[in-house]
């Protein structure tokens, strides 16, 4: 059994080289998206990783030249909005986490929405790695006074995992 001083190691971890909230970016990344993407792409926000949107901005026969306009700061507040929404990239930030921390996230979970939060139960350990709003928590059901701890970005964890 996980002792709470266990999580709390691993938020640590997790926590380790995510610097500061990015609420403000990802309100720009939505108006940039809607400016620059949303003519081509629509409104339904699709779930590309920051991977698939460098080899786009990369791709030189793509017809996307109005990239070229964009800061890397504009594209990164843009990456950061389209994958804050769960789902797709959350499963993928989760299944490296599995992978990673095999002794805390254990056994491999299902992904489900609750109270809010996208998320899997680790029945293990008790904890729920959990996705809301673009940032990623876990919650320790051991220390469940400490409530969702706040681990930082989704967007800044796809780019740590390399995702
Ligand atoms: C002028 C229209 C146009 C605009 C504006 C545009 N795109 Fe695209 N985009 C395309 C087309 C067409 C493709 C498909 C290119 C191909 O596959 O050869 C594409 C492909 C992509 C892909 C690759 C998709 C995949 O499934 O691999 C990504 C990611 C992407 N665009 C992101 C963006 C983002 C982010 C913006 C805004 C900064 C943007 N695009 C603006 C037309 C556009």
């Amino acid at each position: 059994m996980n002792s709470p001083l266990t999580a709390m190691t691993l938020g640590a971890i997790l926590a380790a080289g995510v610097t500061c909230s990015q609420a403000a970016s990802l309100e720009a990344g939505k108006i940039s998206y809607a400016k620059h993407c949303a003519a081509c792409h629509g409104m339904a926000v699709p779930t590309w990783s920051i991977t698939a949107i460098r080899n786009a901005i990369n791709d030189r026969r793509s017809p996307m030249k109005s990239m070229s306009l964009l800061s890397d700061a504009e594209l990164q507040d843009i990456a950061l909005y389209l994958t804050s929404t769960g789902g797709v990239n959350a499963d993928r930030l989760f299944d490296w986490a599995e992978a990673h921390y095999p002794a805390l996230l254990a056994p491999p979970a299902v992904s489900q929405s609750l109270a809010g939060y996208y998320g899997r139960y680790y029945t293990q350990s008790q904890l729920t790695l959990g996705v809301r709003a673009g940032m990623v928590y876990l919650y320790d059901a051991n220390n469940s006074m400490a409530g969702f701890v706040g681990l930082g970005t989704l967007s800044s964890w796809l780019i740590k995992a390399g995702l």
